[in-house]
């Protein structure tokens, strides 16, 4: 069969590098791709907003199915127009895709279905702003509607912080906020592969959003990511499918509008139990890498019953029972301008020390490959525990020469931390 996948980033490059394993693999297109994803796909120059030369191509080449990395093409209905040209599609429609495209009907529609989640107002000016501000106390999150590639995210300490959160909102016309109670406790993120009845968990992983070492400075797309996240114990992840992912598709399903494709769930573990934070709809960047490096199945037949509607006859979900590690090296100047041009070396180097690069923001000049984006590789090893694939990981981004880059040292500290403390732990008893 052949395979179309969209999307250019570190994500991709995962999936493209698990697709071409696939026995059912005959051809895999990628469009825009990167040069990591070339290795094993044909690059295609496709827009992927633009539907009708999607669905030409799909047609034109025999496509048995696309897979949609991103959220952007997802939120805009690509899945619908594949659909109606009869295009099998791993990813969902628009109106399910509305989980990660719009923040209020995800809180709608918790709130109906009595999933746990933080308390929340939706507003539409700044007075009501203010009087949900009035209503929460501080600390409290100020959340934009709609895509904001994890920027339009406000978690204020102060009701200061707060206020100006909300005025900037504001000063935009037709803005759209919810603002939330905060939540306390440890985020984690758990993937739920579904073809809008059956449900197959498809593992679990903790990223570091925040651009500095102990989690700090501002958000990113992702700085790391290790898996399994050993906090969402089996017991909490069968909590969380049934009382938040479970309610979550049985209701899209309901509304006539099943979700398909991967539910990517953030959770906060409070002490009250798992809540949601957030649905994506897509694998998230870097925990795509950290997933891909432990899947021991067919990936292309896995998508293929969650695209058919067959996910029930899937063959079980197969991982590694080691840990995986993705540390992300970005562009300096990375969340903001990042430096573009820089030289990129030793990937081969550091592959031959067992680690995986997966290239996501990388452009192949005249003199070799060069940075082009804001994250440009995504170093992955495995390991006996997160320590040991934290090591491995590291080895690897010291083997790689990108002097224009730079990357956290810390990526699992939390896994870590808690690793030791259990070992410590085991040797007093
Ligand atoms: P989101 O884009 O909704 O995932 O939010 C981005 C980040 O903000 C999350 O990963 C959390 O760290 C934080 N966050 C969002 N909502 C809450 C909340 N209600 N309580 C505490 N932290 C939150
Ligand atoms: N790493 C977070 C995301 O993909 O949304």
């Amino acid at each position: 069969m052949n395979v179309l996948l969209l999307g250019s980033g570190g994500r991709e490059h995962a999936l493209a590098w698990k697709l071409a394993q696939s026995r059912g693999l005959d051809t895999l297109y990628a469009a825009p791709g990167n040069p990591g994803i070339a290795a094993h796909a044909t690059i295609v120059a496709l827009d992927a907003t633009d539907h009708d030369a999607v669905t030409a191509f799909a047609q034109g080449h025999a496509i048995g199915l696309v897979v949609i990395g991103p959220e952007a093409p997802l939120v805009d209905g690509l899945a619908d127009s594949l659909h109606a040209a009869d295009v099998a599609v791993f990813g969902p429609g628009k109106a399910a895709a509305r989980l990660e495209g719009s923040k209020g009907f995800t809180k709608d529609l918790c709130a109906r279905a009595g999933i746990p989640t933080a308390g929340y107002v939706r507003v539409t000016t700044l007075q009501e702003a203010r009087a949900a501000l009035d209503r929460f106390g501080a600390p409290v999150v100020v959340k934009a509607d709609g895509l904001a590639a994890g920027k339009g995210v406000t978690v204020a300490t102060t009701r200061a912080a707060a206020e100006a959160a909300v005025a900037d909102l504001f000063a935009a016309p037709d803005a759209e906020a919810v603002i939330e109670e905060y939540m306390e406790g440890e985020e984690v993120s758990l993937f739920v592969l579904t073809d809008g009845r059956t449900l197959l968990p498809f593992g679990t992983a903790q990223d570091h959003k925040r651009v500095g070492e102990g989690d700090t400075g501002p958000n990113t797309g992702g700085m790391g990511a290790y898996s399994p996240a050993a906090v969402l114990t089996p017991e909490l992840e069968v909590q969380a499918i049934r009382e938040i992912v479970a309610p979550t598709v049985t209701a899209l399903a309901a509304a006539g509008t099943p979700f398909s494709g991967v539910l990517f769930a953030g959770l906060m573990l409070t002490a009250t139990g798992p809540k949601l934070i957030e649905y994506n709809a897509r694998f998230g960047d870097p925990e795509c890498q950290v997933l891909m490096a432990r899947f021991e199945g067919d990936l292309l037949a896995t998508m293929l019953c969650v695209a058919d509607g067959r996910l029930s006859e899937a063959p079980a979900v197969r991982f590694s029972d080691d840990a995986a590690l993705t540390v992300v090296l970005a562009a300096r100047g990375y969340p903001g301008t990042p430096v573009a041009g820089g030289a990129i070396g030793g990937i081969a180097a550091a592959e031959a020390m067992g680690v995986r690069v997966f290239q996501a923001g990388t452009r192949m000049a005249d003199d070799g490959l060069v940075a082009a984006g804001g994250r440009i590789l995504a170093v992955t090893a495995t390991g006996a525990d997160v320590a040991a694939a934290q090591a491995a990981a590291y080895r690897g981004v010291d083997a790689i020469d990108f002097p224009d880059g730079f990357h956290r040292r810390d990526i699992g500290w939390r896994a870590v931390a808690r690793d030791i403390c259990r070992t410590r732990r085991g040797a007093r008893t």
